[in-house]
């Protein structure tokens, strides 16, 4: 008997839209290539900077919206996407500190631990990158099956991870908090999702 194909329209659709950014950033770059300042603004290393740092954001949050939208909307096929998510908000963030290493720091590991100990949006930043690493090293079926219970534990990293860029973001912003503030709902939106989950899951076990 010939074997349903699964349907991957949904996370081949997810993949492309979560490419979008990182497309547009060549193209942005290409324009800086071309006529310095036309792409990436007056500023061009904060400017990339700060492009791969409200991404990275944006992709973390949607990483962790998976679950909870998957629930809502009963849309089981959300599942298969989650790592994929997961690992986008990984390649954003490991190429916003890649910018950091190259542009800011001028890749001097002195600096780079100077940084570290003397600004707490850089200890934030870099807490959650350690964070998100772990989780993407250990995303694969093998890590999964040999840690077991464990991997369930490991992977709730996430609920500080999330925190951490916050506050990276809330430490290193000197004006208009205003992104910020909806970053914080919409944590706070996912946070009261699974809490009601939690306890509805305890009150039907009892
Ligand atoms: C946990 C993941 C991270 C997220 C979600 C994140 C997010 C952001 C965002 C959104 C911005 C732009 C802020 C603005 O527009 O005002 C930013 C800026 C910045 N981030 Fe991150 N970041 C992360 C990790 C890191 C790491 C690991 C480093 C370096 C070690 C870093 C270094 C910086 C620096 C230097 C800036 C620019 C600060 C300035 O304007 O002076 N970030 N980040």
């Amino acid at each position: 008997m010939a074997k349903t194909r699964p349907n991957n329209t949904p996370k081949l659709a997810l993949a492309v839209l979560a490419s979008a950014p990182f497309a547009w950033l060549v193209y942005l770059i290409a324009l800086e290539i071309a006529q310095p300042t036309s792409g990436l603004g007056p500023e061009p290393a904060e400017g990339l900077l700060h492009y791969l740092g409200e991404w990275s954001m944006i992709m973390l949050l949607v990483a962790f919206s998976i679950t909870p939208v998957r629930r809502m909307f009963k849309q089981p096929l959300l599942a298969r996407s989650r790592r994929m998510m997961g690992l986008f908000a990984f390649a954003y963030v490991a190429l916003h500190l890649l910018a950091y290493i190259v542009l800011y720091v001028e890749s001097s590991w002195q600096l780079l631990l100077e940084d570290f100990v003397e600004r707490t949006y850089i200890t934030a930043g870099i807490a959650g990158f350690c964070g998100l690493l772990v989780m993407a090293v250990t995303s694969t079926m093998g890590w999964r099956r040999r840690l077991g219970q464990n991997w369930l534990r490991l992977h709730k990293v996430i609920y500080l991870v999330v925190p951490l860029a916050l506050l990276h973001l809330i430490w290193l912003r000197k004006d208009g908090f205003g992104d910020i503030a909806l970053y914080i709902l919409w944590f706070a939106i996912l946070l009261g999702e699974r809490v009601y989950q939690v306890r509805t899951s305890r009150s039907t076990a009892t």
